[in-house]
């Protein structure tokens, strides 16, 4: 199954050792990521550097930033200067509910069953600035795409569309190109919640059109928490006023020997958008495991995801008294995989005694494995839960 040009054993032994020796299997990475061995190493001795400053050279600031705008640049196609680094998801839903043109007569279309983190950031805008932000009910267990596509079509009020990629509670997808290129077609910003879709999926900003993507690295990036990035688009980062400001997010922020010159001029990139100090050592592990996710490959990540998900979806349309949750079609799904039995309580405590890492949301099992999980594991799941 494994399309990977590394051997997956080798390759858990080297990153994840707990997990080869059995400590755990983790299917919650729509929660939290594992760490790799590599990143853990790169912390310990950044950490050391930090804990005694004189050990700090110059590489270990502005250019620790530069790599990791390149390697989410190198993930999702874009330019490192259309990357934000921010601390988590809400910073670049902010900068999007806050930044975008939108005022009073907008609409700005959401749907029911989204995380909050990219509800309340659009509800307390919309109260600031007086456009309208409406939640549309769900089709099914996602977004009603029929619904926003035909209020994108038919309503001229309706100026941005703000979505999860991938729902965290039932794990289903949106067409992000069908919505982004009826968005761009109608001068319709798309603005994309993206932590639970980027990682198991692949994105390219250069075929698919969205606006701003903001994405925390911690759960699918299998990053530190405190790290993670927004996407703006090249256009739009020259366009838009930045919500708030700091002295990193001014071009004169390079010069350390001529701060009192205070020059407002903001950055001509993406960096604009930063404000102040970034946590480095999060940056620094993320930076890491983002570079063992483009070694992979991407795409390669991608289908050894869809494999496992498949294998534990084959299995829960056969057991007795299973409710699926995630839509089954390989187009709508991600690496999240949520259903419900008769004893959602009793058969996660079966999960959690066999050691099987996982997340009750909204009522329902979630799994969520990844690019380091096996079928064996697979085979645990469903021995533990024995339906
Ligand atoms: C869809 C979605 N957005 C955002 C978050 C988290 O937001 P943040 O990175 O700002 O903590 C989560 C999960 O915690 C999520 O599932």
């Amino acid at each position: 199954m494994s399309e990977y040009p590394h051997d997956l054993a080798a390759l858990r032994a080297r990153e994840f050792p707990w997990e080869a020796r059995g400590d755990a299997i983790h299917f919650d990475h729509a929660s939290v990521g594992p760490i790799p061995q590599r990143a853990r190493d790169a912390l310990d001795a950044y950490g050391l550097k930090r804990a005694e400053p004189h050990r700090l050279g110059m590489d270990d600031f502005f250019p620790v930033l530069d790599r990791a705008r390149t390697l989410v640049g190198k993930l999702v196609g874009a330019s490192a200067g259309e990357v934000v680094l921010t601390t988590n998801t809400s910073w670049g839903v902010n900068l999007a509910a806050y930044s975008l043109p939108l005022g009073p007569g907008d609409i700005v279309l959401g749907s029911q069953g989204e995380f909050p983190a990219n509800v309340y950031p659009w509800m307390s805008a919309a109260k600031a600035r007086g456009f309208t932000y409406e939640l549309l009910p769900l089709a099914g267990t996602g977004p009603d795409v029929a619904a926003v596509l035909s209020r994108i079509d038919q309503d001229p009020r309706v100026k941005a569309v703000a979505l999860s990629w991938v729902s965290f509670w039932s794990g289903a997808r949106i067409d992000l190109g069908a919505i982004g290129a009826a968005c761009r077609a109608r001068g319709i910003w798309f603005a994309v919640d993206a932590i639970q879709g980027l990682g198991p999926l692949v994105l390219d900003v250069r075929t698919t059109p969205v606006d701003i993507l903001s994405c925390g690295a911690q759960k699918w990036l299998c990053s530190p928490w405190g790290a993670g990035f927004a996407y703006m688009r090249h256009g739009l980062v020259a366009a838009l006023e930045p919500p708030a400001a700091g002295w990193l997010a001014q071009a004169s922020s390079g010069d350390f020997g001529r701060f009192l010159d205070y020059d407002p001029a903001w950055h001509a990139d993406a960096r604009k958008f930063e404000v102040g100090t970034i946590p480095y050592q999060d940056i620094v592990g993320m930076n890491e495991a983002l570079a063992l996710l483009l070694e992979l490959g991407p795409s390669r990540v991608e289908a050894h995801v869809r494999a496992i998900t498949t294998e534990l979806l084959d299995w829960a349309q056969g057991a007795a008294g299973v409710r699926i949750l995630t839509p089954l079609a390989e187009e709508r799904r991600a690496g999240i995989v949520a259903f419900t039995t008769p004893d959602v309580d009793g058969d996660s405590a079966k999960l959690r005694a066999a050691k099987v890492t996982h997340s009750v949301r909204e009522g329902a099992i979630r799994l969520s494995p990844h690019f380091h999980n096996t079928l064996q594991e697979v085979e645990v799941v469903i021995a533990a839960i024995g339906r």
